[in-house]
């Protein structure tokens, strides 16, 4: 393996480019090759046996095109395809879901425990505690940690973030959200009709559970993060909300350096070049939109239908 990394991500869309975002910076020295399968998509109402031949012939083109290492940067590939995608590369393959996972656990724990040292009686507070107050009683057991996670519809009915939070003691409630695709890749991600859906699949889902964070289990939803939060707000959940990007980018890191060793600073930004299986025009006018930079380049690739 050569030591400059180049680095292929690879979504059904524009939903990786939350991801390629959060890279860019991290990993400045590599080189990038985003793959948007945008003439598939959506994959999360297909079933397994064709999402995993649809990331697989992509995941052989990046590696094809020079990839020494692939990002995953879509949840429903992960989730169905991950072993297939393994077995058909010959390169280190990163997923989202387990760093998703790991993030919700780690906002999960510190938000916890400062709600815990928050309601812990100090001497100067004494005073103004009730009678009988909490700081006598029994200390209640801590509550088990609990998330709500957002998905494709393929992504929930394979179970594989409720099976992940699981292994990490948080229990997991999975709702599918399959309109926010084709919303977010219309461009509708602060658009009245975005809001309204979102208003009814956090109705249903709150009405199931009480989380304290609902975890973005879909590289397209981090787009619409804000009108998430404000609903949950009006909903009166005060869930934080988290993404698996920038764990993902930060477990990316760790894989390159594992194998190329100590990443170099770089002063000049990283370098990357766009592929879409669709209109290369809508990819350069969202894309630019979503990556909050430029893309300049986009090129067309057919890999068969
Ligand atoms: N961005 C993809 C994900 O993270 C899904 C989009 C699709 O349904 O194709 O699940």
């Amino acid at each position: 393996m050569p030591s400059t990394p180049t680095i292929g991500v690879f979504d059904s869309g524009f939903g990786g480019l939350t991801v390629l975002r959060e890279l860019l910076p991290l990993i400045p020295a590599a080189h990038y090759i985003y793959l948007g399968d945008t003439a598939r998509l959506p994959y999360g109402a297909k079933s397994q046996a064709t999402i995993a031949r649809y990331a697989v012939e992509s995941a052989r083109f990046l590696q094809a095109r020079g990839a020494n290492l692939l990002v995953i940067a879509c949840n429903t590939a992960t989730a169905l395809a991950l072993d297939d995608i393994r077995e058909a590369v010959s390169i280190p393959v990163v997923g989202v879901i387990e760093p998703g996972a790991h993030a919700a656990l780690k906002s999960l724990t510190s938000n916890l425990s400062s709600r815990s040292e928050s309601t812990h009686f100090t001497p100067s507070n004494l005073s103004s505690r009730p009678e009988r107050s909490a700081v006598e009683r029994p200390a209640s057991p801590a509550p088990e940690p609990e998330v709500l996670v957002l998905a494709t519809a393929a992504t929930v009915q394979s179970h594989a973030y409720r099976n992940t939070c699981a292994r990490l003691n948080i229990h997991a409630t999975e709702m599918p959200c399959p309109l926010l695709v084709p919303l977010v890749e219309e461009g509708w991600t602060d658009h009245p009709v975005t809001r309204e859906v979102l208003r009814i699949y956090l109705t249903e889902a709150l009405a199931k559970c009480q989380p304290q964070a609902v975890l973005l289990g879909c590289t397209h939803y981090p787009l619409i993060a804000a009108p998430i939060e404000s609903t949950l707000r009006e909903l009166g959940s005060q869930a934080i909300v988290i993404d698996s990007a920038h764990a993902t980018a930060h477990a990316t890191l760790a894989a390159v350096t594992a194998t190329l060793g100590p990443q170099p600073t770089s002063t000049t930004p990283a370098t990357f070049e766009c592929f879409a299986t669709d209109s290369i025009e809508k990819f350069q006018r969202l894309g630019t939109l979503f990556l909050r930079q430029p893309i300049a380049n986009v090129q067309l690739l057919d890999i068969g239908g």
